[in-house]
């Protein structure tokens, strides 16, 4: 959630158009408003407004502010709605101050009360400027930036970054107090940024950074610094192999479909890691654990319900799945010497799993076992140790590929712990391994080549459905799960996921006469999903089945576009394959519905607050 790019240059004076190309990079984190501060000749330029960094850039002309240094944000709004005011980057008492954050500060209201009480001048309803007003109240004591910046964190509560600078100072400071931070070091300009994908236009030069440190930019270098005492750290800029043109949308209107394109590629690609060296610690982690937890958020969530199944048909081992927001007030005070979280999350910032990573560093009790896309995020370094999705980046807003290789992963792990547990015959997990590895990616290439056009013209038939329901069973738990999401989020239609077979149990009442009820099914359960066909049918609902053809099936449907074929595969091959017609299906419907599936309205990519 919220981007902040802050860059200092060296001899140029195009910070606008530096600001805009970069933070362009990060529209996925909030693209409710955008703003640019750009310092020239000591004096600070501040334009923002609420709309899509390329809306404001078209009516503010924000790539034509002139200056050697700036700060620009991309805001998705939690503290203050989403107006110009309270648009970021802002000003402290004076415009000698600018700055902006990403991230929430919670004594939000009692802070922001003593400032005014102090005299103060605060004018919007954002926690973001707190941030600035906090850096001018400790510079009117210190008389030094660097100090002004370090003390201002003793105020500031909550899990935030921020970027900040003063109109006389050809210097920017940033802190990162449990939102991401990344710098970078250009030939000729110093760059930080909320993520990576805004600092590779300029340079693959990049500075991870932990929480609880400080950068300090200069035009020639990036300094860090440990907040707690102002100790200088020695770290260097890493050279970053992440293709810089991944966030391009190469030939595809938008990323989203580009992304369920990738798939067939990242199958391979988390199969390489995942058969590497490291495998056989991560085992080795989830087998000395007394109960594994599996916590997640959205659809990392869904993924990890698919994953249990996993774990229990391959291996006969109990993950128990948690929602990130709950895992504290469910099992925090269970937690033991010897349990293990595997967290999973896209971006590795998500708050809710965040604050369970903290809960087992603070109180010591347990592991923790990270399954992550993105390199050098919060849970990437903290967790005892971490499998990475291999998918490089993910820049639609609806996960598609992430989702996908964390099933994959799942089912890999399945497969190994069954086989050293004994579960699973040795033969039948190296065959099976062997399908992820070299039958998988083909198998979802054709499920995108013979489930495009048919999905295509079955959201035409949708268009009109503002409300469904996704079923599944068994393994298909988490597919039908995860359909019911990509609807939601990205048609802005009611659609709910659930078992199948507790759709009687309650919501049965919701059919009529042509009531969509998407069934999503494996060969083995098909038996049993057709009871719960034929009780949506008994009512007149309209039944759409995805999953491998069979005879049996294919009587419950009334026409072609109705039934979603995936290729016939393994039946544990299978779930992992079945979710690709639903993304197809959420994605056509959202652009018939005239709404782009890459920002769907309300939402972030990555949500770093409570
Ligand atoms: C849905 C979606 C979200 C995320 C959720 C968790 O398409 O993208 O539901 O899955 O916000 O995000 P991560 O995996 O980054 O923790």
């Amino acid at each position: 959630m919220c981007g902040i790019t802050g860059i200092v240059t060296q001899n140029r004076d195009d910070i606008g158009a530096l600001l805009v190309m970069c933070s362009r990079k990060l529209t996925y984190r909030g693209y409710d408003s955008v703003g640019v501060a750009a310092v020239k000749d000591g004096v600070v330029n501040l334009r923002k407004d609420v709309g899509t960094i390329d809306d404001v850039d078209r009516a503010l002309g924000l790539s034509k502010m002139r200056g050697d240094r700036g700060i620009a944000q991309l805001r998705w709004a939690t503290y203050g709605a989403p107006t110009k005011v309270n648009a970021q980057p802002h000003f402290g008492c004076t415009e000698d101050f600018y700055g902006a954050h990403n991230g929430n500060i919670h004594n939000f209201a009692e802070y922001r009360k003593e400032l005014i009480d102090t005299g103060h001048i605060v004018r919007s309803e954002n926690d973001g400027e707190l941030c600035v007003h906090a850096v001018d109240k400790y510079y009117e004591q210190t008389d030094d930036m660097f100090e002004a910046v370090r003390l201002s964190t003793r105020d500031l509560k909550g899990a935030f970054a921020f970027a900040v600078g003063r109109a006389d100072e050809r210097k920017i400071y940033a802190v990162k107090m449990g939102s991401s931070l990344v710098a970078g070091v250009a030939p000729d300009a110093t760059i930080v940024s909320s993520d990576l994908p805004s600092i590779l236009p300029l340079t693959n030069r990049v500075v991870y950074l932990r929480d609880g440190e400080m950068v300090v930019l200069t035009p020639e270098e990036v300094k860090v610094y440990r907040i707690e005492d102002g100790r200088e750290l020695d770290r260097r800029p890493e050279v970053s192999n992440v293709d810089p043109h991944a966030a391009e949308k190469g030939g595809y209107p938008h990323f989203m479909l580009k992304e369920i394109n990738e798939q067939p590629q990242v199958a391979r690609d988390v199969m390489g890691v995942l058969e590497g060296a490291k495998s056989d610690d991560w085992l080795r982690l989830i087998e000395d654990a007394s109960q594994k937890y599996l916590v997640a958020c959205g659809s990392s969530y869904n993924a990890g319900i698919v994953g249990t199944y996993y774990f229990n048909r391959l291996a006969g081992v109990p993950l128990i799945p948690v929602i990130g927001g709950q895992f504290i007030p469910m099992y925090g005070n269970a937690l033991k010497d010897d349990s293990l979280c595997i967290l999973v999350s896209q971006s590795g910032e998500t708050k809710d799993i965040i604050n369970v990573l903290n809960l087992v560093r603070d109180t010591g009790r347990g592991k923790t076992l990270g399954v992550v896309n993105v390199i050098g995020s919060t849970l990437m370094f903290g967790a005892d140790a971490y499998i990475p999705m291999a998918c490089g980046y993910e820049v639609s807003v609806p996960a598609t590929k992430t989702y996908f290789s964390q099933t994959i992963i799942f089912a890999y792990l399945a497969a190994r712990l069954g086989e050293r547990n004994g579960t699973l015959d040795p033969s039948e997990a190296k065959r099976f391994v062997g399908l992820l590895r070299d039958d998988l990616p083909r198998l979802a290439q054709t499920t995108i080549d013979r489930t495009g056009i048919l999905t295509k013209n079955l959201a035409q038939t949708l268009m009109n459905e503002r409300d469904l329901y996704c079923l599944g069973y068994g393994f298909t738990d988490g597919v039908a799960r995860e359909g019911a999401l990509k609807i939601k989020e990205i048609c802005y239609n009611h659609c709910e996921g659930m078992y199948s077979s507790e759709f009687k149990h309650g919501p049965l009442s919701i059919v009529t006469d042509n009531y969509p009820v998407i069934f999503v099914t494996t060969r083995e359960d098909s038996w049993m999903v057709i009871n719960h066909i034929n009780e949506v049918r008994a009512r007149h609902g309209r039944t759409i089945v995805v999953g491998e053809y069979e005879e049996s099936l294919s009587h419950y449907v009334d026409r072609e576009t109705d039934y979603l074929r995936v290729p016939e595969s393994d039946v544990l091959i299978n779930p992992l394959l079945d979710v690709i017609p639903l993304q197809m299906l959420s994605y056509y419907l959202s652009v018939d519905l005239g709404i782009n599936p890459d920002l769907p309205r309300n939402l972030s990519k990555t949500l770093t607050v409570d």
